[in-house]
């Protein structure tokens, strides 16, 4: 007789296994493996197996018509492709407080005023909680329904009985269908409610938006496992410190993922961010270990900080740390710089940040941040007026970016007035550049 094979599967990043580990090979989470019962691997099958339909000639099938709703928020637009797809479900991610609830509810109101039914499910705060919030951003209108609810059947057999335009789930770790035996939150019960609204999404031809909070590795199922199964995904990206959010798009079936939204959170809720020139990068004065930079987010070039400490380290392997950058960048750049410029940075600690949250996902900061640590290194500011723009390869060549001029042509309304650039901008330009190609000549600049 044929042994029952057993399924595990991790809880941080879904990876399945015939047997038990204590780490997880795909992802690295320790004691992340659960062993999934029969209904589980039930459900995991109607999940994996694609509902089958007749195949067709490309020739017959008709262009799918893609109809937009504006959700009436300009920034949201941009990142969704030029508003909402009906029948699409989009994923929304970011880390607790980071503003999704407060968005999405605004967004809800927005479509209640054009005269669609929208319903907003939350099971995390109680309607009277969500109310309050309501009345803070101005999202009252009788046309925007709130249910309280954690189990899915409920909200669809509510959704057979009423017509909305638009859904939306807060939040897909809190919500449970009753058919799966595992908690809510585990990648089981999340990959399960994710399918049934994609389901429904399509049959219903509804717009859906699932909320997702982007948590620590550990029991909770992060919307990473997700990220498939959905049409959309957007993350939010910002820190509590800060009023500024960037709403990122990693995934759009409909739409490119190039543009980058960003909003405030005001206290009348998270708004387009009108002037979102000076709003990252607000140095009054010249400072050690701060170098300036224009980085481009979608299609919009913006000035950020990047602050460098280099202090000498006690330890034998000194220590490394970046925010908003890419660690194995700085560790590239921190080898270039020890053998070109002969300097002893194996015996000092550094730390790179860049200021006000965000994410630097373009090479053309390098050169702002070899500036921005050998400031540091040496203890002398940088001027203030100064700019940064280039790419430093591993030869120690520094390279042109794209959009120079562009961006050079925001640091100048923006009021800098040198720039150090690898390359002459082509248009004439109110700012005086300093062409450095190599990083052994920043240093005679510096
Ligand atoms: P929230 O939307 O609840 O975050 P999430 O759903 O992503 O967990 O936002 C919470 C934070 O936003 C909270 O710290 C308070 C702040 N906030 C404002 O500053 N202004 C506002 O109008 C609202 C509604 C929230
Ligand atoms: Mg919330």
């Amino acid at each position: 007789m044929a042994k029952k094979r057993s399924l595990f599967e991790c809880q941080a990043c879904g990876h399945k296994s015939g047997k038990w580990m204590g780490r997880c090979p795909n992802c690295g989470a320790w004691e992340s493996f659960l062993e999934l019962s029969d209904e589980q691997k039930k459900v995991l099958d109607k999940i994996d197996k694609a509902p089958t339909s007749a195949a067709l000639p490309i020739t017959e099938i008709g262009e799918e018509r893609v109809e937009r709703i504006p959700t009436g928020s300009a920034e949201l637009d941009l990142v969704l492709g030029g508003g909402l797809v009906s029948g699409s479900l989009v994923l929304v991610g970011g880390s607790p407080g980071v503003g999704k609830s407060t968005l999405l509810l605004k967004v809800c109101a927005n479509l209640a005023k054009s005269g669609k039914k929208v319903l907003y499910v939350s099971a995390e705060e109680s309607a009277g909680q969500i109310k309050i919030r309501a009345n803070r951003i101005e999202a009252n209108h009788p046309n925007l329904f709130l249910l309280n609810e954690l189990v899915l059947e409920n909200i669809l057999a509510h959704l057979q009985k009423e017509h909305y335009d638009l859904l939306v789930i807060d939040s897909i770790q809190t919500i449970y269908s009753e058919e799966i035996p595992s908690a809510p939150g585990t990648v089981s019960q999340v990959k399960a409610v994710t399918f049934e609204l994609m389901r429904t999404a399509k049959s219903m031809m509804l717009p859906i938006f699932i909320i997702g909070h982007i948590t620590k590795e550990g029991s909770i199922a992060g919307p990473r496992v997700l990220e498939h199964m959905v049409d959309t995904v957007l993350y939010f990206e910002g820190d509590s410190s800060n009023e500024l959010r960037l709403l990122r798009g990693f995934k759009n079936r409909f739409g490119s993922i190039s543009e980058v939204g960003i909003f405030e959170m005001t206290s009348k809720g998270l708004m387009s961010a009108k002037n979102i020139a000076r709003k990252f990068f607000d140095r009054k004065r010249s400072q050690t270990g701060s170098a300036a930079t224009v980085v481009m987010e979608g299609s919009r070039p913006l000035i950020l900080e990047v602050q460098a400490l280099v202090a000498e380290s006690g330890y034998p392997s000194p220590k490394r740390s970046t925010t908003g950058y890419d660690a194995s960048r700085l560790t590239m750049l921190l080898a270039l710089l020890e053998k070109k410029l002969d300097l002893p940075f194996n015996q000092y600690d550094v730390f790179v940040n860049i200021a006000g949250g965000i994410k630097i996902t373009e090479t053309a900061a390098d050169l702002a941040v070899v500036a921005a640590i050998l400031s540091s290194f040496r203890n002398r500011p940088l001027s203030e007026e100064t700019i940064f723009l280039g790419e430093v390869g591993l030869t120690g060549e520094i390279k042109e970016v794209m959009m120079q001029d562009l961006r050079l042509k925001e640091a100048a309304s923006q009021g800098f007035s040198k720039a150090v650039v690898p390359a002459k901008p082509l248009q004439e330009t109110p700012i005086k550049t300093f062409v450095v190609d190599s990083v052994e000549k920043i240093i005679d600049w510096m």
